[in-house]
């Protein structure tokens, strides 16, 4: 199995479906990725926060380099310019690798995001990062960054999926208006809505898995996404969505699922 890539801003190519390693423990991390590796998967996302970059490390070292697609974030303690360039290095020594294909601030913080912008840049401008982008950064953080910016976020990883689409959309028109890529982060919600019954029918129906469903309607909506699991077998199930599109009266049906429900809410309880 591969996955399709999609250009971002700078002529990047990214894989449209990356592999999540929240919550995997670094121990386990080098052989998850090694299994997600041999099932296609091309994308790794990680964060200094979730304190396995080492693994995951380890478990691309095989690889050829340019086959694989890595991204790591900046976190909160972080912010500021020399902060942000120490913590840049420790990560990558931590993945012991030359270079990071995608380097994001991973919560916005008052006052610190255009110093901390800044030292993204010198990155990509060293050629230590091939494309720097945010996460979780609402219409108005875009907004404030964009005055300082020379660069603008290749990249803002949102919440998205149908339970958070409608609250999320301001954020991502923002992001497309800049000429960034939004990328679905949780487009699963955690699995805590696979059981939803409207999900449930659109699944039988196109004889596919809920999960699937939800992944394909990030993708129709054109965003690439990430998404995690520790099991060979949905690793599998959810990198095969690329042979079918939803049709567009599910995906309007799904849009209407909003709850508003973040899981993520804050940097200080949430990766
Ligand atoms: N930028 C940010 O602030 C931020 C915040 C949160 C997350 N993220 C990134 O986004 C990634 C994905 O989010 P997430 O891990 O929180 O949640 P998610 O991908 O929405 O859901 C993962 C959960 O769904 C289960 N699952 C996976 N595939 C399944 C399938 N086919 N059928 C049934 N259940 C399935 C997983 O269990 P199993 O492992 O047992 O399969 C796991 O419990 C993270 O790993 C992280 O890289 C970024």
């Amino acid at each position: 199995m591969t996955t399709p890539r999609i250009t971002v801003a700078g002529g990047i190519e990214m894989p449209s479906v990356g592999l999540g390693l929240y919550g995997i423990d670094d121990l386990d991390t080098q052989q998850i990725v090694e299994m997600a590796l041999e099932i296609g998967y091309r994308h790794f996302d990680t964060a200094s926060i979730y304190g396995n970059e080492r693994g995951l490390g380890a478990g691309i070292a095989s690889a050829p380099r340019s086959e694989v697609f890595v991204t790591t974030k900046l976190w909160f303690d972080d912010m500021g310019y020399d902060p942000a360039l120490s913590a840049f290095e420790a990560s990558r020594r931590r993945l012991d690798l030359d270079y990071i294909d995608l380097y994001l601030i991973h919560w916005p913080k008052t006052g610190q995001v255009a110093e901390t912008w800044r030292a993204m840049e010198t990155l990509l401008e060293q050629g230590l990062v091939r494309a720097i982008g945010v996460s979780n950064f609402q219409a108005e953080d875009l907004r404030d960054l964009g005055g300082s910016a020379h660069h603008a976020p290749a990249i803002n990883q949102l919440e998205l999926n149908p339970f958070c689409y409608r609250t999320q959309l301001p954020a991502v028109e923002a992001t497309s208006e800049i000429g960034g890529q939004a990328v679905a982060y949780r487009p699963l919600a955690k699995g805590t809505k696979l059981e939803h019954p409207k999900l449930v029918e659109i699944a039988d129906r196109l004889a596919i898995a809920p999960a699937q469903v939800m992944l394909r309607w990030a993708l129709d909506h054109k965003f690439s996404l990430i998404v995690k699991s520790s099991n060979a077998a949905r690793l599998a199930q959810n990198l095969a969505v690329n042979d079918f599109v939803l049709p567009l009266d599910d995906l309007a049906t799904l849009d209407g699922l909003n709850e508003g429900l973040f899981t993520a809410k804050d940097p200080a309880v949430d990766g």
